[in-house]
């Protein structure tokens, strides 16, 4: 039997890539690791020891069988901290910015995830799809349907992948059968806590949708809701868009801004996951840094609806740091790669005139995905004790990646180059929990 096949024994070798601290606020040199001969030791779904291939291998038992990936990069899985599932079936749907791209494409789309059917093979296709892109986590919006986040979790099991999920809570602004009510989102909200947080690897996160789709009675609501499971996370979208920014200042006047919103509800916090935040401002920004509150930076949706440009370093600053990850954004993301993902990280803090380096984006995400979800403590890095969810990359995967990295100068050249031609063609594999869940075949070098 192959090591990839023995379920509860893995081990693997390669060049091994991981942070252990954030780049934007220590020494680089000392947030990243880079072993280029090393070992990953797995039993039972944790990594019990990492370290050079030549110090660890005689630790192992004689016959002990390792899946040599040799020549690829070995990175803790990549974390998707914002993603629609429900909008993989309208990715590319141009021409509109925020607003209206709501009411003319998303929200016809969602309304098809009444149909349990429809859930179930989209949630089939979507976890695969992560796993094809080295994702092993993500915190995901369902639809308004409860039968969605049903049928998300129900895959995922099957994967045994850490998801965080949650049935969206919008009872205002929205179509006809996309409403529930601030009675209906809660319960349904508080039996689906029930039934799946903590379940195997699945979290929940309570999802009310934006502040402009659920009335004041809603977000006390869903507010309540954490209160009683402040175990849980929340998630929800902040000053993606000027117009949106400025439609939620006439719905709630008393507010004093967009954040003081989802704090007058008793929904910012740790665990609280706040998509885009373009358009914060520094009062904000210092109150998310305060409460532990994380911004997803989207930039690959942030492009494509016109959104605008993320300031990262502004967020980062050391003066008073934000918790930020990465996110796909599908349906406004235009891919469910990390890889796509970083690259396009790296164009708008060009655009910013304020470049990241490859170890920063690469930290975005992984660990700084998991702190920003608080789950560092079980994600995000290769280190003994943290779970077994990597992702094998291969520098070579196209000729166009192997002749560029045929001439890379480091580790931190590779990673830059696998950001920028890199995309779901450079997965080598996939691991989750130590078990492989995705393989593609090497190329001939
Ligand atoms: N704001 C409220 N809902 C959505 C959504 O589905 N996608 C994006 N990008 N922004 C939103
Ligand atoms: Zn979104």
């Amino acid at each position: 039997m192959s090591a990839a096949a023995n379920g509860d024994v893995t081990d693997i070798r390669g060049t091994l890539v991981s942070c252990r601290d954030d780049p934007f606020l220590t020494d680089p040199q000392r947030a990243f690791v880079h072993e280029p001969d090393g070992l990953v030791v797995c039993r039972g779904g944790t990594i019990e020891a990492v370290g050079p291939y030549a110090s660890l291998k005689p630790s192992l038992p004689p016959h002990a069988v390792i899946a040599d990936y040799s020549g690829c990069l070995i990175a803790p899985g990549f974390i998707d901290t914002h993603v629609h599932y429900v909008q993989t079936g309208m990715i590319g749907s141009q021409g509109r910015q925020l607003l209206d791209w709501l009411q003319r494409y998303t929200y016809p789309a969602e309304l098809a995830f009444a149909d349990p059917d429809v859930a179930r093979k989209t949630a089939k296709l979507f976890c695969a799809e992560l796993l094809r892109n080295g994702t092993t986590t993500a915190l995901v919006f369902c639809s308004v349907h409860p039968q969605s986040v049903d049928a998300l979790f129900e895959e995922a099991e099957r994967h045994n992948m850490r998801l965080v999920a949650g049935k969206v809570l919008m009872d205002r602004n929205a179509p006809d059968g996309l409403r529930d009510t601030a009675q209906s989102g809660y319960d349904q909200s508080s039996a689906l806590i029930a039934k799946w947080h903590g379940r195997g690897r699945a979290r929940y996160a309570i999802t009310p949708r934006f502040a402009g789709t659920s009335t004041p009675e809603q977000l006390a609501a869903a507010g309540a809701l954490w209160r009683a499971h402040p175990d849980v996370h929340v998630q929800t979208h902040i000053a993606e868009n000027r117009d949106e920014v400025a439609w939620m200042a006439e719905l709630f006047p008393a507010r004093s801004d967009y954040l003081d919103i989802y704090e007058h509800y008793g929904l910012v916090g740790r665990r609280t996951m706040l998509a885009h935040g373009i358009w914060l401002n520094e009062s904000e920004l210092c109150r998310c840094h305060q409460s532990g509150a994380a911004l997803s930076h989207c930039p690959t949706s942030n492009f494509f609806l016109g959104s605008g440009l993320f300031g990262l370093r502004n967020a980062k600053s050391p003066r008073r740091p934000v918790a930020v990850g990465l996110g796909t954004d599908i349906g406004a993301g235009t891919s469910l790669s990390l890889l796509v993902t970083m690259g396009a990280a790296y164009q708008v803090s060009q655009l910013r005139s304020e470049p990241v380096d490859a170890i920063e984006a690469f930290f975005l995400a992984t660990l700084g995905g998991a702190r920003a979800l608080a789950l560092d403590d079980k994600i995000g890095s290769l280190a003994a004790g943290r779970e077994a969810d990597m992702v094998v990359l291969d520098p070579a995967a196209t000729p166009l990646l192997a002749f560029r990295n045929a001439r890379a100068q480091s580790i931190e050249d590779t990673l830059g180059v696998l950001m920028t031609l890199g995309d779901d063609r450079a997965v080598r594999a996939t691991y989750v929990a130590g078990r492989i869940a995705h393989e593609r075949a090497p190329v001939d070098r």
